[in-house]
């Protein structure tokens, strides 16, 4: 079984999202499927599709105008919240810190947090990889976590890029990933790829070692896109 989790960004209406359930009801996998969707879909009934929100406070409650909390999420039935994705870090300048306490708000709450980590180009280009991953994941992942979590490996510059690293350099992130998580006695945690991942590349991706399944994010807007993405992973 590999975990497949749709990203919908801004995107999306509560009538598309029914009809996205609608037909990916109609199919059978093995797979773990979840779609993250805006706060105002969560509510919705997902009947076996698991929903989850794409952000969540770093705060229990009190004066944060606008933030929503875990509690809040898990109220209308979140039961995944990704955390720390490219966006908010990129847009809303989160740091490790804040991932790590938004992740542990979830966790509180009974929400699997489905931390992103992953380098820019200019680290890349630096050679720093490697270093950064390690780092995101040590810091972004909160302290004696005794529930489920999930790792996305979402290399920065090839979000909504058309573009992915090559089978060595997602093997070697992901052995990485696996290797720090490890050491942080946290085996067997899923570990998904992200970025452009679509259904020409999604089963070879899938086949690396350490790869348990994959965050997509424009092409899970249709099922057009992602119903075939969801067959082909086995
Ligand atoms: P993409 O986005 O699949 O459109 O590259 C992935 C993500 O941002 O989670």
């Amino acid at each position: 079984m590999k975990t497949i989790i749709g990203n919908w960004k801004m995107n999306g209406s509560r009538a598309k999202l029914a009809e996205m359930i609608a037909d990916l009801s109609q199919i059978e996998t093995q797979n773990r499927v979840v779609l993250c969707v805006p706060f105002t879909m969560l509510d919705i009934d997902s009947g076996t599709i698991n929903l989850g929100a794409q952000d969540v406070s770093a705060h229990k409650s009190g004066a944060y105008t606008g933030e929503v909390s875990a509690e809040m999420i898990a109220e209308v039935g979140a039961k995944y919240v990704i955390v720390g994705h490219s966006e908010r870090r990129m847009y809303h300048d989160e740091t490790n810190d804040i991932v790590r306490a938004k992740a542990q708000m979830a966790l509180e709450n009974g929400i699997t947090p489905i931390i992103c980590v992953g380098e820019t180009m200019d680290e890349k280009r630096a050679g720093k990889t490697m270093d950064v991953i390690e780092a995101c994941v040590r810091e972004s992942v909160p302290n004696d976590v005794h529930d489920d979590i999930i790792i996305a490996y979402e290399p920065r510059w090839a979000i909504g890029a058309g573009i992915t690293p090559t089978t060595q350099e997602i093997a070697d992130a992901h052995r990485v990933i696996a290797d720090t998580l490890s050491y942080m006695g946290l085996d067997g945690t899923p570990i998904l790829y992200g970025a452009s991942v679509n259904v020409s590349n999604a089963s070879d991706i899938v086949a690396i070692k350490n790869v348990g399944g994959l965050l997509i994010g424009g092409a899970s807007l249709k099922s057009a896109d992602l119903i075939p993405i969801i067959e082909s992973v086995k």
